[in-house]
């Protein structure tokens, strides 16, 4: 199989990651429920992932990085905890359904207003839409740090510079970049960065979570087990415990906290996300210009502010068509459809059509994206 699927989860992961799960399965206790070696074990794994989440990510605070089962729980978790009934949000056309179906959900039943800032011909962000809609009074911007579905990157120090100078909070979803783009809370000012472990990161799927700058009050989404003050009525409000009830996913996290330190030994993300981005680009020059094939994003004005995702359509057919043949004729594993971002390919006018993605990870070799470009060109002219 040639993998380029990468940007829905990462399905090489180094050695260390799946040696630590292996480990952690048959080793680690109950985090914080035991005296035991296994439960103060499962403690330490849980603690140390925090710690190297917060490095990764420039949080201040482990203690103000909270896990979850994935992004959509973390941003979920985030929004409705840093909401108020009211409250104006403004967000983007780029965002997940992450984003934009908890913010719809809020709306209704919490009255919340929520604005979407447009982008511009080539997919990016537009700024100054974004700018004029950020109005004082704004409780929140939520932004995505990349578009899922053409890898386009946003200025997220921009952002929240913006959503600061109005007076509102600024939360950054990272499922597309964490661990492949250097992002850095405490220098960009961002206020929270809800991220997933299985993509970028090299963690396992069921791990994930948000990271909170010092200071911003989210409200706890879950109530259960804390394995602290048992005897209170309601969910413990310290952090992390405030936003985590139930037993800690420590064999997921064993592999984040691997995944991580894969990265770190690798140059760090800036280094992993330049060489994916190099192996995306060589796919770009291996389809620009072919004829019947439109690549949609930024690459052909803007490479720099591109990810390592080659989205493009093929005229006359579907994208699941073409994903189907890219499977069938070279065992090419891609993502086509409308990935859960409604508005992006609406903005793209491929709802009807939806966009073929190829995305790189750090295990993709040039000679699969060869054979991908080969692909591509033979599918559009047959
Ligand atoms: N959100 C993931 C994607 O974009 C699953 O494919």
């Amino acid at each position: 199989m040639i993998y380029l699927d990468n940007a829905a989860t990462t399905i090489r992961k180094p050695r260390e990651v799946v040696d630590a799960v292996t480990s952690a399965l048959t080793t680690l206790g109950n985090a914080g429920r035991g005296a035991g070696a296994g439960a103060l074990d499962a403690g330490r794994v849980v603690w140390r992932c925090r710690e190297a989440v917060a490095r990764l990510l420039g949080c201040p605070r482990a203690d103000h990085v909270c896990f979850s089962a994935n992004a959509t729980e973390a941003l979920n978790a985030a929004l409705s905890g840093l909401v108020r009934p009211g409250d104006r949000v403004v967000t983007t056309v780029l965002e997940h359904n992450s984003v934009l179906r908890p913010l719809a959900r809020l709306a209704d039943e919490r009255g919340v207003e929520v604005a979407h800032a447009p982008c511009d011909g080539h997919a990016f962000l537009d700024m100054d839409e974004l700018e004029r809609l950020v109005t004082p009074g704004t409780r929140l911007v939520s932004v995505t740090h990349a578009s899922n579905v053409t890898g386009n990157l946003v200025d997220v120090a921009r952002v929240a510079e913006m959503a600061h100078a109005a007076g509102a909070l600024c939360l950054v979803d990272a499922s597309q970049t964490a661990g492949a783009v250097p992002l850095d809370m405490r220098e960009a000012g961002i206020d929270v960065v809800c991220f997933t472990g299985h993509k970028g990161l090299m963690g396992p799927q069921g791990t994930g979570g948000m990271a909170v700058a010092e200071g911003v009050e989210v409200l706890p989404w879950a109530e259960g087990g804390s394995g602290v003050r048992s005897f209170e009525r309601r969910h413990p409000l310290d952090w992390p415990t405030r936003m985590e009830a139930g037993t800690a996913n420590a064999h997921g996290l064993a592999g984040l906290e691997a995944g991580i330190a894969f990265i770190e030994r690798n140059g760090g993300p800036a280094a992993v996300g330049a060489r994916e981005h190099e192996l995306a680009r060589r796919l770009y020059e291996g389809v620009r210009g072919l004829p019947g094939v439109t690549v949609h994003g930024g690459w052909d004005v803007a490479p720099e502010r591109c990810g390592s995702v080659v989205a493009l359509c093929v005229d006359g057919l579907g994208s699941d068509e073409v994903a189907d043949a890219l499977a069938a004729g070279w065992g090419i594993a891609c993502r086509a459809g409308a990935h859960c971002a409604p508005l992006m390919h609406r903005a793209l006018g491929t709802e009807r059509q939806g966009i073929v993605r190829l995305s790189c990870g750090w295990f993709t070799t040039e000679e699969e994206v060869d054979v991908a470009a080969a692909a591509i060109r033979e599918i559009a002219a047959a």
